[in-house]
This record gives structure tokens, sequence and C-alpha cells, in this order.
């Protein structure tokens, strides 16, 4: 699908569906809402009076129009009370206004940019919420099935602003958010994937592929260069496998001067190896390379947005089997740092493929290292599913960054103590530490085993609890592959030039 702005007045356009809207409460509709209902002689006005349609977040009903305008059908969705609207209601809204489009047989909808009026909200950043609410609110996973439920698609999306002064605005924001919700849909792809497709090779290819796309340099190691590096945690946990291991390296350099290097968890499957997992909901550990999928996605997006920073994507992937090659508990693996690690589960493989990983993050001399990972149910557990990921920081100011970030894109990042005790927890009597400190406070106790490893300003997202969308909601999001982090990661990238 394709997006275009255009100047003028949304009742000109020739387009299967307009889509507007209206906040709850208001009775006679202002703007190009109002505009369209006084050509539709009133036909709103009598929605909204006879109390069919009330304005709340997400409502939406159909209008034909009979003629009155070239578009034969309008949308009215609405946006809950004026008093509420922030710019996650407007992607909301604009998601559930493409999917009830689609869901009538619309093609193509041009929509206003919601909240660039009344709402209060920069133009820019409403078009980008209304961009990406569109593109992600009508992402479907059809790739297994054979027959695709929903056959007719929406090919071209089209936002109208009647101000040519906000036009300019308009435009930069549609193209920041078109090139964003295209990365967190190929992080869905690569999560919704299953593990016999999207092998550690082929989570490789995939990103090769796709940086070749965008102008990114991409570099993948094998498993020589990764003993070559003498990263013996990885090693440990890939060893059980016959799929080889990958290590990816994602470069942009729009920028001179030390990068933020992003590092990302690729267990393309988790059986939990020799500590083997319950088979109840083990298929949902194809997953478990979400935080791989968001480094991946969001490093395209920034090559694809040209930003002026310099930026590195580092993914060690592998997969977790149980096997007659498969480290056991009870061993010791020596990270890259030297440090060693008596392995007490194997199923805490995350944060050793990350250890090593964070390790050579080092060598860069990032300004700031972001982790992402699918690392614990303890974090889903202290969280929730569908609430909010969890977030470690060695660094207020960082962390303040993050928090800000994170009301930005309403993806929820909630701050988790780096308290001390966690590391009693963590000591080995055997190595220098060990790679699970039980069942309480595992989460805190997982971040402080990375803590061992990195040497410079960094944060820690667990976003186990995100990486699944269970409840089908906010409407942007289907159930499934969330590629949560993707839009972050990618406004910390566009904030970052600025300091
Ligand atoms: N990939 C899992 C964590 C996970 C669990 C992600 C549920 C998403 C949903 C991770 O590798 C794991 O198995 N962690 C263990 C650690 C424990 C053995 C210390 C866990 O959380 O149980
Ligand atoms: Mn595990
Ligand atoms: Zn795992």
């Amino acid at each position: 699908m394709n997006i275009q702005v255009k100047h003028g007045s949304i009742q000109d356009i020739q387009t299967d569906a307009i889509i507007l809207n209206l906040f709850e409460g208001v009775e006679v509709p202002a703007g190009a809402t109002g505009a369209v209902d006084k050509a539709l002689g009133g036909a709103m006005t009598e929605l909204i009076r006879m109390g069919d349609f009330k304005g709340k977040l997400n409502q939406t009903a159909a209008v034909y129009t009979r003629g009155a305008i070239p578009a034969p059908r309008v949308v009215l969705v609405g946006l809950g009370p004026v008093a509420d609207f922030n710019v996650d209601r407007a992607r909301q809204a604009a998601a559930s206004a493409a999917r009830r489009a689609r869901e009538l047989g619309a093609k193509s909808i041009a929509s206003t940019a919601h909240g660039a009026g009344t709402g209060q909200i920069d133009p820019q950043v409403a078009a980008q919420a209304v961009a990406e609410g569109t593109l992600l609110g009508l992402y479907e996973w059809t790739e297994h099935k054979s027959k695709k439920e929903n056959n007719a698609q929406i090919e071209s999306f089209t936002i109208v602003e009647f101000d040519k002064e906000k036009a300019p605005a308009i435009e930069t924001g549609a193209r920041i958010g078109e090139v964003v919700a295209r990365a967190v849909n190929l992080a869905r792809d690569l999560i919704n994937q299953p593990g016999n497709v999207l092998t550690p090779a082929a989570l490789a290819s995939a990103a090769q592929e796709r940086a070749q796309q965008v102008g990114l340099k991409c570099t993948v190691h094998d498993v020589d260069w990764i003993r070559e590096q003498k990263m013996g945690a990885f090693l440990g946990v890939t060893q059980g496998t016959v799929q080889p291991p990958q290590f990816i390296v994602m470069e942009h350099e729009g920028a001179s001067g030390d990068p933020l290097v992003f590092v990302g968890k690729g267990i393309t499957f988790d059986t939990g190896g020799i500590s083997i997992k319950p088979a109840e909901k083990m298929e949902e550990m194809k997953s478990d390379m979400a935080g791989a999928a968001a480094v991946i996605a969001a490093m395209t997006a920034i090559a694809d947005l040209k930003l002026p920073i310099h930026a590195v994507g580092l993914v060690p992937t592998c997969e977790n089997m149980p096997s007659g090659t498969a480290y056991r508990p009870g061993d010791v693996l020596r990270a890259r740092n030297g440090k060693t690690i008596e392995v007490i589960s194997t199923d805490a493989e995350g944060r050793l493929i990350l250890a090593d990983a964070l390790c050579y993050a080092a060598e860069f001399k990032p300004r700031a290292v972001i982790d992402l990972a699918t690392l614990t149910g303890a974090c889903v557990v202290a969280l929730g599913e569908d609430v909010a990921a969890g977030f470690f920081a060695n660094d207020d100011d960082l962390s303040r960054q993050i928090k800000m970030i994170s009301e930005a894109t309403a993806e929820k990042l909630w701050r988790l103590p780096l308290y001390e005790e966690y590391k009693e927890k963590i000591k080995s009597q055997t190595a220098d530490v060990k790679n699970s400190g039980g069942r309480f406070g595992g989460v805190g106790a997982s971040a402080m085993f990375l803590a061992e490893f990195v040497s410079y300003p960094w944060s820690h997202w667990d976003i186990a609890p995100m990486m699944w969308n269970k409840s089908g909601s906010p409407p942007y999001v289907n159930k499934g592959g969330t590629g949560f982090g993707v839009r972050s990661l990618v406004e910390l990238a566009r904030r970052w030039q600025s300091q």
C-alpha cells in the first residue's frame, strides 16, 4: 500500500471511502467533518442526534453519500472526549477506521490527520500517528494460509490537509510514519514466522535483504568468527542444535562519532534445552527472537530515514535445543570478557548470548547501549501480558530519555531497579557468576547478570510481556507478534541527534 498527501478539501477526493472524525459529546460537527455533513444535508448530525454515533474512541459508522460528493461513503470514527485526546488516540482511531473501511470493501481511502485541528496536536506528529495507525492496523499475517480471509486489500491511502501551511509538516510526518510502520510490520513478520522457517540463517538473510534495500551496512558472521571472538557463552547455548548460529552486525553511519548501539536477543526457538520447558504453550517460544526483530527493523528504519546519527545493531542468533551435544546444567562457560559462568538452567539462555554480545558492543566505544530481549517469564508475572515492558538502566540520564520516548510512542516501559542485592542471587560456588538466581526476583537477577558484562551507559529492556499480543488491543496491534520496541528505538534515534 502506498501513502500520499494531498492539499485541499477531503470532500472533493475521488476515493472508495473518506475517513472523518468526531470527538465525543460534539452535537454539531465542525471542520472537515462539518463541511461533509453540510454537503450530505446533515446526515451525520442526524446520526449523532439519534444517538447512533457518540464519538466514543474507536467507534465507527458508515455513511453513504449518494452522489453528493465524489466518494461513495464516509467512515466516521470517534476520537473520545477532547480532554482525553492524545497522539496514541489518533493512532488508534486511524487503525479502527482503516479496518472498518477494509471490511466494507474499500480499496482506496482518504483521511484527515486526526488531531491536527481541534485536537491541538502538532500536524507532523498527527500525520505520523495516522500513517502508523493505518499501516499497523491493516497488518495481517497470512503467509501460511492457503485461503486468505480478507481478499479485499486497501491499496492506497491519502492524507488530506486543507490548510496549505500545514501541508509540508503533514508530508514529513506521513513519510516518517510510513517508514516506521513498515519496520514494525517487518518485525511482526519475523516474530510470527515459525522456528522451522525462521532459522538463525534465515533471520540473517532477512536482515541482509532488507538492509540492502535501504542502503544499510550488514555483516553476518559465522561460527568460526564467534569462536575467534571467544564468545564461549553464546557457543554454549548453540552447541545443542544443528542450525548454525549467526552474529549479525548492522551499521548506519549517518554521522561520525561514537555510536548508539542496539543489541537484540535472537533465539529463533527456545525449548529450554536440557532444562526443557513444559509442552504447554511452548510454541510461543518461536517468538524468542522478538528483541532481534526489533533491532533489525529499527536499524532499517533509521537507515531509510537517513537519520544523522551513528547507530549499530548487534544480533546474536541461535536455537536452544536439547540433544546429545547440548550444554548441560553445571557446565561452566567462559564469556568474551573472560568471566566464567556456571550454567544452572539451560533455559536461562538469553542472558548467555547477550553476555557475549554486550562484551562485543564495548569494541564500538558506544555512547550508550540498549538491549532488547524476551528475557524472563518473571517480567511477564511482574507487569502483565500486553501491559508494559520492563526496563533497567545504569544511567539516570538515559533512563529519563527512555521514559520520555515511551510517553511519546505509547510503548509502555516501566523502570525496574538494579539493586545490589540481586547480585547475591547469582553468586556461584564454582564460577564467577551463575546464570540463574531462582524464582524470586528473577527479572532483577537477570538484569544484574547482564550488568556483569557492560562497561558503558546501558539499558536493558525485557520485552517478554509485550512480544506477543493476546488481547487484540490497541486496534493497531493484531493478536500475534507486535514489533514492540521498534517505534521507541526509532524515536530515540530521531531525538538522539539534538543532544
Ligand atoms: N525466553 C524465555 C523467557 C520468556 C518466557 C519469554 C515467557 C516470553 C514468555 C527465557 O529464555 C527463559 O526461559 N527464562 C527463564 C529464566 C529462568 C530459567 C531463570 C524463565 O523466565 O523462566
Ligand atoms: Mn529460555
Ligand atoms: Zn529464551
